[in-house]
């Protein structure tokens, strides 16, 4: 049972509730293994039973669960005892259109159902019989046939739902053919091992990587899985791996009955690797499927390949154009090694007849393996295809779907996540970053990682030493931390050639820390502008998670707004700061790298340099549009910050670009209002700025809530211009925001406005002081 703690959050003056959804500690034990209560093991045509792996194969004609009309089927014996098990030595005929086979007592619920076939030598030729199988009019064989060339048994294994504890197999022999099978195995198993949007699969591989064949003696469920070897593209690619560690750390049940242990102690691994003056940054595996019908694959992971946490992420593919980043180090309770887990992909191969799944190295320097323990391709039987074609193109194409995985469903309020990140700053001159090409420190920077492996030509260029930032920040010296929160610390720091740089150092072994760390490089490393912060380098030694900015001088948009000791700024200047965020989000939105969302607008992202330029910072709840196919992703973790996000994001549960547009509304009356998105100690209806400064636009009476300071500075058209951006940008609908573009097109004739009036104030006064009357 999931239970549901409330954690009270205390921000100086105000209470957040969060509630979070979790998982029961591990502690709260787990069965030893997975155990299966219901199940069926049939012997089909025979009074006996016959013990075959652990399992009685029960006779048909003495089982009181079995039952179908005897007139019309028959028994048939080998005339050669089988070598494989005496339950192939007999076989129940079926000779009329349609004969049903009825097990009773099956349990409610998922069950996997074995059909096993094998002809044998006896009076009637059991190769020749061709007959279709249903449930339920659900077709699971159709005009199938065994070859007698085949020496070991065919058995054809199936998920399907049974709602009402009885199974009713249709066998439909073929005009005047027969139909047949020698044994039966039918058992419930746990819900969620065939996932709840498809319900009734196939098995058509099953595949342990990078080890041998796991028979059925090795797996609780009594699977095989066979190697890999047949299927992967090129061969040296990757390499056959297993664990010294055979404890795993399973996070749930379920996650037992998944595949056998087998299958998570080998792996195939892949590392950076030039084969044939060819460089392999992935490896790949396909198999032939039947066209056009959707696929569910299963890929297994665990990690006994990394040396410790956090130290090895990788890409999962189907095709080239989807992808999912790996992180193995589980997402419940405790983050370690050795943790069991599984993606779920849907599969349309089309018509190419394939399906095709890769994994591959991230185009960092830091983490150059990657790794695949098992997986299993089913066809999902029983949907109509067509019908989700015109429902839902891109469902139709995958969905990706991590095993049991919430870990946390944050619900309300992430300010008490987000929105401490910095504390106030302590002195004038500080804060964060600014863009520089590549590292530019005293030694050239190497390629390390905390298990000592070594270079490799593909980094980024920009890894920086450990050493190197130990040096710039004199060890992480107190006095010059210039910000912390939840992720860590930010301190200032001047490198060997005299660059003066923000160092931000995000807590070790932080899943949240990791995955923006991750997000900040991957955006950064895309993309350069005048408005963004860039990236100097950043170091992922030891445990250390370390982003180098060059310093900005300024510190933030807020720290010269309210709440400080900076000077306040002049309407133009601040008209100016908005320009230019706007500028960075219009291109981070819109420029070469396309389709960025920054999810986490507020002032405090928002850096000014010496000369006053801002520069949109901090990308760590960014996503990648084209990279994320966000449409199809299962996403549960609440971005952003309170205060600053966006209405529709209660609804929709997804944030778009035009989130980024409300936040940056909000931004707008923060500069104009100098004071905070949310401030506590005001009565309720003026606590939220967005809500309390628009009810002042909508009323025309904009000039009540300017910054006092600014008395008489502003042009009374730019204000109005400005109050209407403003206002466009926090309309409750996202369809109604303008784009950024637009934005910053308003923004700009804001700007005008007031330097033409400025102007002509300056012209008139110096025309009378010429002209003294
Ligand atoms: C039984 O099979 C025979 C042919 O083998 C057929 O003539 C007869 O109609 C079948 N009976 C039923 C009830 O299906
Ligand atoms: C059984 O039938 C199959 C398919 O028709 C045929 O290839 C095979 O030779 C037959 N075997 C015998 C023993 O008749
Ligand atoms: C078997 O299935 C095929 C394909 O679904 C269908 O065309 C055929 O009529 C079925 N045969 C019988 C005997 O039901
Ligand atoms: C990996 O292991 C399997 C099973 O032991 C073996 O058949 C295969 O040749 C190995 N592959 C490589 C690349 O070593
Ligand atoms: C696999 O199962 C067999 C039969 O139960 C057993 O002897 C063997 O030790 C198992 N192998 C492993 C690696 O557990
Ligand atoms: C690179 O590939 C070769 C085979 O082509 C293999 O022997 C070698 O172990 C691989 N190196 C690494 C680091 O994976
Ligand atoms: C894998 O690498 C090959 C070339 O080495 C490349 O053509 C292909 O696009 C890559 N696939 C993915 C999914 O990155
Ligand atoms: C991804 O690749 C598959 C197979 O090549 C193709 O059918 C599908 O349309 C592609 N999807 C996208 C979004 O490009
Ligand atoms: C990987 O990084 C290199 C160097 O920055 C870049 O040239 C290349 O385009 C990147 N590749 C991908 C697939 O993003």
């Amino acid at each position: 049972m999931a239970k549901l703690p409330i954690h009270g959050v205390h921000a100086p003056g105000l209470t957040l509730f969060l509630i979070f959804l979790q998982y029961p500690p591990l502690l709260l034990a787990l069965s030893s293994s997975c155990t299966i209560q219901t199940k069926h093991f049939i012997n089909c045509g025979s009074s006996n039973s016959v013990n075959y792996f652990t399992r009685d194969f029960v006779g048909d004609t003495s089982s009181d669960s079995v039952s179908f009309s005897e007139q019309n089927t028959s028994t048939q014996s080998s005339d050669q005892l089988s070598s494989v098990s005496a339950i192939y030595d007999t076989a129940r005929i079926f000779r009329s259109p349609s004969s049903q086979y009825v097990l009773d007592r099956t349990g409610k619920g998922t069950h996997i159902v074995r059909l096993h076939f094998f002809p044998f030598g006896s009076s009637s030729n059991l190769s020749e019989a061709l007959f279709n199988v249903s449930v339920k009019g659900l077709t699971l064989l159709s005009n199938f046939q065994v070859p007698s060339s085949t020496d070991s048994p065919v058995v054809e294994e199936f998920f399907l739902s049974i709602s009402r504890a009885r199974l009713v197999l249709r066998f439909s022999p073929q005009g005047s053919s027969f139909a047949f099978i020698n044994a039966l195995e039918v058992f419930l198993v746990p819900d969620g091992l065939a996932p709840y949007y498809a319900p009734n699969l196939r098995t058509t591989y099953r595949i342990n990587v990078g080890g041998g064949e796991v028979t059925l003696a090795n797996d609780s469920l009594w699977r095989s899985w066979d190697p890999d070897d047949d299927y992967i593209h090129v061969p040296n690619a990757a390499q056959n791996s297993s664990s010294y560690e055979s404890a795993l750390h399973y996070q749930d049940d379920l996650d037992k009955c998944l595949a056998s242990e087998l299958v998570y102690q080998t792996a195939k691994v892949m590392s950076v690797n030039f084969t044939n003056g060819q460089l392999y940054r992935n490896t790949t595996w396909s198999f032939k499927v039947s066209t056009n019908a959707r696929h569910l694959v299963r890929a297994h992971f665990c990690d006994f390949v990394s040396p410790s946490l956090n130290t090895v992420y990788f890409n999962l593919y189907s095709y080239d154009n989807f992808s999912e980043l790996i992180d193995p180090y589980g997402k419940k309770v405790f983050r370690q090694r050795l943790v069991p887990f599984h993606y779920d992909l849907l599969v349309k191969p089309g018509s190419s007849g394939l399906v095709k799944v890769s994994i591959g190295l991230l185009n960092t320097s830091m983490y150059q393996q990657a790794y695949l323990n098992g997986l299993e391709i089913m066809v999902i039987i029983g949907s109509k295809d067509s019908e989700d074609d015109n429902q839902n193109k891109h469902v139709s194409l995958m969905i990706g779907l991590v095993s049991g995985s919430i870990a946390l469903l944050c619900i309300f309020g992430s300010a008490a996540i987000f929105g401490c990140k910095y504390r106030k700053p302590k002195r004038a001159d500080m804060s964060v970053w600014t863009p520089s090409p590549a590292f530019r420190g005293g030694s050239k920077p190497t390629e390390q990682t905390s298990h000592g492996s070594v270079a490799s030509n593909f980094h980024l260029g920009l890894t920086i030493p450990l050493a190197e930032i130990h040096f710039a920040t004199n060890n992480f010296d107190g006095k010059l931390l210039i910000g912390s929160g939840g992720f860590g610390n930010v301190y200032r720091g001047t490198l060997r050639d005299g660059t003066k740089v923000a160092v931000k150092r995000s807590k070790p072994e932080s899943e949240q820390g990791f995955s923006e760390f991750q997000t900040e490089i991957t955006v950064l490393s895309k993309i350069r502008h005048r408005h963004l912060v860039s990236l100097i380098g950043y170091c992922a030694e030891r445990s250390e998670m370390l982003l180098v900015y060059e310093f900005m001088e300024k510190g933030s948009l807020r720290d010269h707004l309210y709440n400080s000791d900076f000077p306040f700024l002049p309407w133009n200047q601040r008209l100016e700061i908005c320009i230019g965020a706007a500028r960075g989000l219009n291109y981070l939105h819109k420029g070469v790298a396309g389709g960025i969302i920054h999810r986490d607008i507020k002032s405090t992202n928002i850096l000014l340099d010496e000369n006053y330029v801002a520069k949109v910072a901090d990308f760590g709840l960014s996503k990648l549009g084209p990279l994320d196919q966000s449409q199809t992703h299962v996403s549960t973790a609440v971005k952003g910050t309170f205060g600053y996000l966006d209405p529709e994001y209660f609804k929709t549960q997804q944030l778009t670009e035009k989130s980024d547009v409300y936040s940056f509304g909000v931004v707008l009356l923060e500069v104009l209002c100098a004071r905070p998105s949310i401030d506590p100690s005001l009565p309720r209806e003026q606590a939220n700025l967005a809500e309390w400064g628009i009810t002042f636009i909508k009323s025309g009476n904009i000039e009540q809530i300017v910054d006092p300071v600014l008395a008489g500075q502003i042009n009374p058209n730019s204000l109005r211009k400005y109050g209407e951006v403003a206002e466009k940008c926090l309309q409750e609908e996202d369809k109604e925001r303008p784009s950024m573009r637009d934005v910053l097109l308003d923004l700009e004739y804001a700007l005008q406005l007031q330097q033409t009036t400025a102007g002509m104030d300056i012209c008139e006064m110096s025309i009378s002081e010429i002209f003294p009357r």
